[in-house]
């Protein structure tokens, strides 16, 4: 009992709704949902969204920060010790490595991205890239800047490793602090300043009218209505619903592992049904209000309909570091506003990344009795050790590899996992108590069945789509580029060394406790 009364809670309501609002609210708000959107029948896409937030990312919210509070009581902060509490047999802390391992990978590859946010509002500040005035010359840039192709401004990597490793000092720094101390205070202060940046940007778009009176059709309005004009035709093909779904998970941050470990820190009545409903509303207005309003709109007031959707097929580096750059050299006191914006993607992209750390903290704290120094070097020493190969096999798609598994496939499995342990296993009736005890609200009853019933269904037949559709291609490397096929295979000894490490790391923990008793 004493390790579970040593662990550290929050220190105020305020303080946990605006954290876990923080792990969910990140880069995937303001770069991915746009690009899907755009890219996914605009305002059409809305309607599988919105049934996924529903069926999905809701019960799910409701379903980790139950299983968090839950595990918190028996001092576990990771699925591990959590699956191990609600199952009570004895492989199911290993399925709980999922939940390790996801969080952990995505934090590898999510944190090195959010570096470049960091370096790009410091190059926004000091006009670095002012001169780059064409498409081909500002994606040179970012480039050179990411050694892809070194010689246009950067001939090294060296500026970009040195962001790298600010952007991790920075979250381990935080992670070291703690619950209260660390990432609670962070999203005190980078979470009210995000939406201040989002306010200020989004209202600089709006105003923006029509930049070049020549061109008329280029125009604001016009930028609104590329993204939300609905194209429901598109509404018969399968992989827009896929697409819905797998904004909805990444957006939420649900299915990694990262929600459990902060719920863990609750107070065994602290309610759950009223804050798990605001951190995910919180979530979807900053996504669809701010994010859908900031960078295609722009574009298309900037560049056209035409370009735009060109920019959003090219992606989300394409529409964040490219098209916003080249704005920003385009409108007064651009210099402010790029800085903004890239600080803006940093501060959403910090409270997301020292979320993804925290599993495999407490995993190390809680289980093998680390204390937090040593677990945050262990995680640290692994995040940087792993990272050195995306950073320099950028090019050859290993960021890709390791985003495909644990950052789009592994979610929804890992979202299967947790449903049908929670809801089958630990027993539906249980759980339904476990989410409404302490709550502010009740949970309406007909979530009782939809997480119960549809949301597995549903989980199980994405799994299964995504399996046969893009699991199969990518693993038989059916469309890779044969240049890359090292580094692919690089990428998954990587997850599988990792994995194992896991894996290991559990038996151990457990034999340790064993013996102890
Ligand atoms: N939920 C986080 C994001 O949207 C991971 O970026």
């Amino acid at each position: 009992m004493s390790e579970i009364q040593k662990r550290d809670e929050w220190g105020s309501r305020v303080g946990l709704i605006l954290a876990v609002a923080g792990n969910a609210v990140g880069l995937g708000n303001f770069l991915r949902f746009p690009v899907q959107a755009a890219q996914n029948g605009g305002g059409a896409f809305m309607i599988p969204y919105f049934i996924f937030f529903l069926i999905l990312g809701i019960p799910l919210m409701w379903m980790e920060w139950g299983i968090g509070r839950y595990g918190g009581k028996f001092g576990h902060g990771s699925a591990p010790g959590m699956f191990d509490v609600i199952c009570k047999n004895r492989f199911a802390k290993y399925l709980g490595a999922l939940g390790l391992f996801i969080s952990m990978i995505i934090m590898i590859y999510y944190t090195y991205i959010e570096s470049q946010t960091l370096g790009f509002s410091f190059f926004s500040i000091t006009k670095l890239y002012f001169d780059e005035t064409s498409f081909d010359a500002m994606r040179n840039f970012l480039y050179s800047y990411q050694g892809r192709e070194l010689g246009h401004h950067f001939s090294s990597i060296w500026t970009s490793y040195g962001f790298m490793v600010a952007t991790f000092f920075i979250n381990f720094w935080v992670l070291y602090k703690g619950i209260s101390r660390g990432i609670e205070k962070l999203a005190k202060i980078a979470m009210p300043m995000l939406f201040v940046f989002a306010i200020i940007l989004t209202v600089r778009v709006i105003t923006l009218g029509t930049p070049n009176p020549d061109l008329p059709e280029n125009s604001v309005e016009n930028g609104f209505a590329f993204i939300w004009n609905p194209n429901f035709s598109l509404l018969a093909n399968p992989s827009v619903w896929l697409a819905a779904a797998g904004q909805i998970f990444f957006t939420l941050s649900v299915g990694m592992g990262t929600i459990q470990a902060y719920a863990s820190f609750l107070k065994p009545k602290d309610d759950i049904a009223l804050s798990a409903l605001t951190t995910a509303s919180t979530n979807e207005f900053t996504e669809v209000v701010l994010g859908g309003s900031i960078a295609i709109p722009a574009a298309v007031a900037f560049f056209g309909i035409t370009v735009t959707t060109q920019i959003a097929q090219g992606g989300a580096f394409d529409l964040g570091f490219v098209s916003m750059p080249l704005i920003f050299q385009q409108i007064p006191f651009g210099e402010f506003f790029g800085f903004m914006w890239f600080l803006l993607l940093f501060f959403a992209g910090i409270t997301s990344s020292v979320a993804m750390g925290q599993p495999v903290v407490a995993f190390l704290e809680d289980e093998l009795g680390l204390d937090r120094k040593k677990a945050v070097s262990v995680l640290a020493f692994t995040v940087f050790i792993s990272v050195q190969f995306v950073v320099f096999f950028l090019k050859f798609g290993f960021l890709d590899e390791l985003d495909y598994w644990a950052g789009t496939f592994g979610l929804v499995v890992f979202a299967l996992l947790e449903t049908l342990l929670f809801m089958w296993v630990f027993d539906s009736k249980k759980a339904w108590e476990e989410m409404n005890a302490g709550g502010d609200i009740k949970i309406p009853r007909v979530f009782y069945y939809i997480m119960k019933f549809i949301t597995p269904v549903v989980l199980f037949g994405i799994m299964v789509w995504w399996f046969f559709n893009d699991a199969i291609p990518i693993l038989m490397l059916s469309n890779a580029n044969p240049d890359n096929v090292p580094y692919i295979w690089g990428a998954r000894i990587l997850m599988i060394a990792l994995c194992l490490l896991l894996f290991f790391l559990i038996h151990l923990a457990w034999k340790r406790k064993e013996s102890d008793t």
